[in-house]
C-alpha cells in the first residue's frame, strides 16, 4: 500500500455520503489524517468511526465553522495541508425560467461560497505558516459541459473552476496550489436531482450514453484524482480542471 498522504492533514467536507466518503476512505489509506465536516452529523459521524478519522458538524457556508475546522485540525493534527471542497448541491432538474431563488441561492451558497469561506478562514493560515497548502474542489463537467435544466448548478461550478484558476494564480508564488477535479455523473445522493427521476440505471442510460468510456463514474475515480492532486507527486499541477469523466468532455 503506498502512503502518498503520509504525514498530511486534509479537511473533506461533504463526506458523510457520496464522492467525499470516497475521498476520505483513499486518504486515509495513503496515510493522511483526516478531518471529516459534513452538516449531516449522523452519517458524517459513522463514516468518521469507520475509518477511524475525525469529524466536525459544519456548514460550510459559514465562515466561524471554517475556522473552527481550522482549529480542530491544528488541536487534533498539529496542522492542515489539503482542503477538499467537496461538499455541494443541485435543486431538481427542470426549466430555468420555474427555478426559484430559493434554488438559486442555494447552489451559489453551498457551491460557491463555501469556496471564498475555505479561502478567507484557511490561506491566512498556510501563509503565515508559510505552508505549501493544497485546495482541492470538486468542480462537475457540469462547467464545461452543461446539460439543460440546470443552469445555475452548472453556472456555480463554472464560478469554481474560475476561482480556483485565479487562486491558482495568485498563490502560485507562496507554493500554495489550487485545483479542480471535475466528475461526470455518478450514483450518488444527488444524482436522482441531476436526472430529475430516481437514480436507476435505466435512467442514468442518457448521461452515461455521452461518455465514451461507457459507464458513470464513482467515487473511488474521484478519489483516486484528488489523492494525486493532493499529494507532493503534482507539486507542479496547479489551476487545472481535471475532468474525471471517461471522456465526456472531449
Ligand atoms: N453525483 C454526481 O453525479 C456529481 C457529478 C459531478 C460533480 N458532483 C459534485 O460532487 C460533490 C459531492 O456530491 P455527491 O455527488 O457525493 O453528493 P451527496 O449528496 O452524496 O454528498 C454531498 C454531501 O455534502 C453535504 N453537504 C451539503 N450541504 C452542505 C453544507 N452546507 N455544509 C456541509 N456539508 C454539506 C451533504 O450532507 C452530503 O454529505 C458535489 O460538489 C457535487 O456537485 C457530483
Amino acid at each position: 500500500m503506498s502512503q502518498k498522504l503520509a504525514n498530511k492533514v486534509a479537511i473533506v467536507t461533504g463526506a458523510a455520503s457520496g464522492f467525499g466518503t470516497g475521498i476520505a476512505t483513499k486518504f486515509v489509506q495513503e496515510g493522511c489524517k483526516v478531518l471529516i465536516a459534513d452538516l449531516n452529523a449522523e452519517g458524517g459521524q459513522k463514516v468518521a468511526d469507520e475509518l477511524g478519522c475525525s469529524f466536525a458538524v459544519a456548514d460550510v457556508t459559514n465562515l466561524e465553522h471554517w475556522k473552527a475546522l481550522l482549529e480542530k485540525a491544528g488541536a487534533e493534527f498539529g496542522g492542515l495541508d489539503i482542503v477538499v471542497n467537496n461538499a455541494g448541491v443541485t435543486y431538481v432538474n427542470k426549466p430555468t425560467e420555474t427555478v426559484t431563488e430559493k434554488d438559486f441561492d442555494l447552489v451559489m451558497n453551498v457551491n460557491v461560497k463555501s469556496i471564498y469561506m475555505s479561502a478567507t478562514a484557511c490561506l491566512p493560515y498556510f501563509l503565515e505558516n508559510q505552508r505549501p497548502g493544497v485546495f482541492i474542489q470538486i468542480g462537475s463537467t457540469a462547467a464545461t459541459r452543461p446539460r439543460p435544466g440546470l443552469t445555475w448548478y452548472n453556472a456555480s461550478k463554472a464560478a469554481v473552476m474560475n476561482a480556483t484558476k485565479t487562486m491558482a494564480v495568485e498563490y502560485g508564488p507562496h507554493q500554495i496550489r489550487f485545483n479542480c477535479v471535475a466528475p461526470v455523473v455518478g450514483s450518488t445522493g444527488m444524482t436522482h436531482l441531476f436526472l430529475g427521476k430516481p437514480d436507476t440505471e435505466e435512467n442514468r442510460a442518457g448521461f452515461v450514453s455521452t461518455v465514451p468510456l461507457g459507464r458513470a463514474s464513482t467515487p473511488a475515480d474521484v478519489a483516486n484524482a484528488c489523492s494525486y492532486l493532493a499529494s507532493d507527486e503534482a507539486r507542479f499541477i496547479t489551476g487545472v480542471n481535471l475532468e474525471v469523466d471517461g471522456g465526456r468532455c472531449v
